[in-house]
């Protein structure tokens, strides 16, 4: 598995580029972002949250916050794609991510504010998750979202996943790929490099 450094998070920073120009940085959360990241869920439409979290939801409870701000504990991590408003670093976007070690899977779950969402930046990220996903070496990056969920299956179905059932929730649709890719195949550099410094680590 890729050695993520724990006392430098953000050299794992990434900036995309969104298609009709500008970009967003996607890096870890910090516990300095807690009460700015509950801040982002609270701003979020009732619609997205209920979305987001596959029911009613006000905000994070106080317990599933402090997961959220602990990256890399029990094999998740949570990172926020920003950008800069009059100065300040403005979270317009989150995702949450899980690598289980036993079955290679990666399971993603993401969310963009609803000022932001239709710009390109729910696929950019997702493709960055993809990454993320080769660079840890899974097989299989899925999620589950609600069938009623038209913006994130059409998402899904435009960046080639195929659907199933998910089990055990006949509300949810499960989305997901089938990852093939070896360190030097990864698209995006940075992932690319953790890859093939974690595959060098391990040979040498
Ligand atoms: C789903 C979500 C992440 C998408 O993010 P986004 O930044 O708005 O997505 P994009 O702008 O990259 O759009 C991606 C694609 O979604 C699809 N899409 C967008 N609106 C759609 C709609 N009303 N119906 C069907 N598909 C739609 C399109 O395929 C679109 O690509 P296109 O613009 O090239 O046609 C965002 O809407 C969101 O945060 N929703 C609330 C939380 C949520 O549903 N999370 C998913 C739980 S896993």
């Amino acid at each position: 598995m890729i050695a993520l450094r724990f006392g430098d998070l953000q050299q794992h920073s990434d900036v995309l580029w969104l298609r009709g120009g500008g970009s967003v940085t996607v890096r870890f959360i910090e516990p300095r972002d807690a009460q700015v990241l509950q801040g982002y869920f609270r701003s979020l439409s009732v619609h997205s949250r209920y979305n987001r979290f596959l029911g009613a939801m006000s905000e994070l409870p106080q317990t599933e916050l402090d997961r959220f701000i602990h990256v890399g504990e029990g094999g998740r991590f949570s990172v926020i794609a920003t950008v800069t408003v009059n100065g300040v670093e403005t979270i317009v976007g989150e995702a949450r991510y899980a690598f289980d070690t036993d079955t290679a899977s990666f399971e993603v779950a993401l969310s963009i504010d609803d000022r932001w969402q239709g710009r390109g930046i729910g696929s950019a990220l997702l493709r960055n998750l993809e990454c993320r996903a080769a660079a840890f070496g899974a097989k299989r990056l899925f999620g589950d979202t609600l069938r009623s969920n038209d913006v994130m299956i059409g998402l899904a179905r435009k960046s080639d996943f195929a659907f199933t059932n998910s089990p055990g929730d006949w509300k949810l649709v499960r989305f997901e790929k089938h990852i093939d890719l070896v360190p030097q195949e990864i698209p995006c550099a940075s992932w690319q490099l953790a890859a093939q410094q974690t595959v060098h680590q391990a040979s040498a």
